[in-house]
């Protein structure tokens, strides 16, 4: 029964975010991904695709075109295996290197000088009209597109395919669960929840523009102890008009008086400080505590595991109301789950089934009433897990276990993602190896993304946060930021909305700019600052962008038929060899799992794009001349456009 209430519930969300999920995702990322665009174009100035090796992407990726030409050419002269040296084609660290680069020693040639190969291959290559030119440096060879062959592929393809510009089609056919945020109902957000609700969102949008079928999942902590804690701390000092108002800090106040009350009966029982202040109850052994309130809510919660009907209504209540809000906060963030799963979904059978299963194998040992499972057998660092509590109750380990069989049983997935604290790596690699002794043949293909810590995240009020205030925090501030400047203050529609976006972008870009296992500082000063590489820098970048569209008073229509032939400065040369790198930039992202890779992306075309401001005029040009270069501008627009999205930022047009 009880599982049956719960899984009514659970549905409802699922009914409610998949119409969601159909508006908004899979139309967007199918639209163009039939579109030829690149063989069209080269078929116009009369070339074909070169042979395409495998792994590379000439449909959707103008690199590889070049990649694959010069593989061709390459294996003529040197009769090495084709694959081999495109894997060897390197991408330079700088454009003055070239836009590709071939190491001659990764070809792993014996007997050779590579020195001279580079000099004499370069000479004996073949350029045709995809390559301008080629330097021999040392064992390398550099490579130069051809700047004409390029400026039509790349910009062309950008303004064509526009929000699908990056779409890669390496996971179609594939289907990814992503879990992340899982925050606990009646505890504070923290700046972990935070790290991993960021990280997700981008992991899943990542998947989705590689061709995957992403499922996103939200696990949420609310089952346990805490939650008699939670039941008896409400019928104390809950008030349901607060409840349906702000249930999320609601129960969070509730929570920390009747954890309160355990403290004091506990301390009084025992004649001192037994428990310090503050410490969670429901964390502490049982043991410890002397109090009858906490008996209350022990029996409470035990009701409630054994499916008591009245019991779990209670608890239904704050799930609903909890995910109610959770739903909002996380719309703001361009998130939708698939799924509100829960450590309370987990049926108890598949709990019993999965020990069972462990037991039958020989791999449980008993001590002092526990089951436990020695690791160390495995890999010494695993230790031992505990798998049972001496009293029958199930742990936040046997849930993971039976939910990820649960959820293989229903979506049957190829990969699936937890994005979880660096300080779980022991749980889940202790979880992970679990379920290769139980012989799930799934079991490889789950993976931890783990990340450092957050020092400092915290209120004006208080050390204790939730994402919404959080939000809200940084929308105030950046409002303060944004009417130092009156001028430009006055001109924009609706300031709370715009400092809410750019606000939300300053905390996004500060946690995904450096490699995810760092620890940062969150930093208010310099997170919101216009300066430096920020989130509201990012912002400005793009809005500037959609202003110079605006005030060109061109037809977008007309960049269509731009003649490209006229771009010739240095710094549109600079901007079009960093757009084609675009589909690349992704590839790269989606085997590093680094969010980094492509801010470190975003703000290196952001400073290439400002740097053409004072040399490439739009306003004031002879007509051709300015649709050009509003061609060059709109595609960067574009590609800023698509970064920014893809991380989970909403690009603002006017700031
Ligand atoms: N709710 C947990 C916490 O706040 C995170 C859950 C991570 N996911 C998992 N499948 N264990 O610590």
């Amino acid at each position: 029964m009880q599982i049956l209430t719960k899984f009514k519930l659970l549905q409802s969300f699922n009914i409610f975010k998949n119409l969601n999920s159909i508006t908004s995702r899979s139309i967007i990322s199918h639209r163009f991904m039939s579109v030829d665009t690149i063989s069209l174009q080269l078929k116009k100035i009369g070339l074909n695709q070169p042979d395409t090796i495998e792994g590379s992407n000439p449909q959707y990726n103008v690199i590889d075109v070049f990649r694959n030409y010069i593989t061709e050419e390459l294996h003529k002269i040197t009769q090495v295996e084709k694959p081999i040296i495109f894997d060897s084609l390197d991408t330079p660290k700088v454009l003055d290197q070239g836009d590709l680069l071939l190491p001659i020693p990764k070809l792993r040639l014996k007997g050779i000088n590579p020195q001279q190969k580079s000099k004499e291959w370069s000479e004996l290559f073949n350029k045709g009209k995809f390559i301008d030119e080629i330097k021999s440096q040392g064992v390398f060879m550099q490579f130069f597109f051809a700047k004409d062959l390029l400026f039509k592929l790349t910009i062309q393809d950008i303004l064509n395919r526009k929000s699908d510009f990056g779409y890669l089609p390496i996971g179609e056919g594939k289907k990814a669960i992503v879990e992340f945020s899982s925050p606990n109902i009646a505890k504070p957000f923290h700046a972990g929840h935070l790290r991993s609700t960021i990280i997700g969102g981008f992991i899943s949008n990542l998947y989705e523009k590689c061709g995957w079928e992403v499922k996103r999942f939200n696990y949420l902590g609310d089952w346990g102890k805490q939650f008699g804690l939670l039941a008896i701390g409400f019928k104390r000092y809950g008030n349901e008009e607060k409840l349906k108002i702000d249930p999320i800090n609601h129960l969070f106040e509730v929570y920390v008086k009747i954890n309160k009350d355990v403290l004091d009966e506990t301390n009084a029982a025992s004649g001192n400080q037994e428990i310090a202040e503050g410490v969670d109850v429901s964390e502490q052994d049982d043991k410890k505590i002397i109090s009858n309130t906490n008996e209350e809510a022990r029996q409470f919660f035990k009701k409630m595991e054994d499916g008591d009907k009245e019991s779990l209504k209670i608890w239904e209540k704050f799930r609903e109301l909890s995910i109610e809000k959770y739903i909002d906060t996380y719309a703001r963030l361009n998130i939708t789950y698939d799924v509100y799963s829960g450590e309370s979904q987990v049926p108890l059978e598949k709990m019993k089934q999965a020990t069972k299963l462990l037991e039958d194998k020989g791999l449980i040992h008993i001590d002092r009433g526990a089951k436990l499972f020695d690791l160390t057998k495995f890999n010494k660092k695993l230790g031992k897990a505990l798998i049972e509590k001496s009293d029958g109750t199930s742990l936040y380990l046997t849930r993971d276990i039976s939910e990820a069989a649960k959820r293989y049983d229903n979506y049957n997935f190829d990969k699936m993602i937890y994005v979880a604290a660096s300080q779980q790596d022991l749980h889940f690699a202790q979880f992970f190896e679990i379920l290769k002794q139980m012989d799930y043949q799934w079991a490889k293909d789950l993976i931890h993304i783990n990340f450092g810590m957050v020092q400092g995240m915290s209120t004006r009020k208080g050390t204790v946060v939730f994402l919404d205030n959080i939000l809200a925090e940084t929308r105030d501030k950046m409002h303060e930021v944004m009417q130092k400047n009156e001028e430009k203050y006055k001109q924009i529609e609706n300031p709370e909305k715009i400092a809410d976006l750019i606000g939300i972008s300053a905390v996004m870009i500060q946690d995904m700019q450096s490699k995810r296992i760092l620890n940062y500082e969150f930093n208010w000063n310099r997170m919101l600052s216009f300066e430096g590489d920020t989130g509201p820098y990012l912002q400005y970048a793009h809005s500037r962008l959609c202003s110079m569209e605006r005030k060109s008073g061109i037809n977008l229509k007309q960049l269509e038929n731009a003649n490209l032939e006229l771009l010739t400065e240095q710094c549109a040369i600079n901007l079009v060899r960093t757009l084609a790198q675009y589909p690349d930039t992704i590839k790269k992202a989606y085997k590093t799992e680094e969010p980094s890779t492509i801010v470190t992306y975003l703000f290196n075309l952001s400073h290439i794009v400002s740097s053409c401001y004072d040399i490439l005029w739009v306003s004031g040009q002879e007509k051709d001349l300015a649709i050009a270069r509003l061609a060059l501008y709109s595609a960067t627009r574009q590609v800023i456009y698509n970064g920014m999205t893809l991380l989970g930022l909403t690009p603002v047009e006017r700031m």
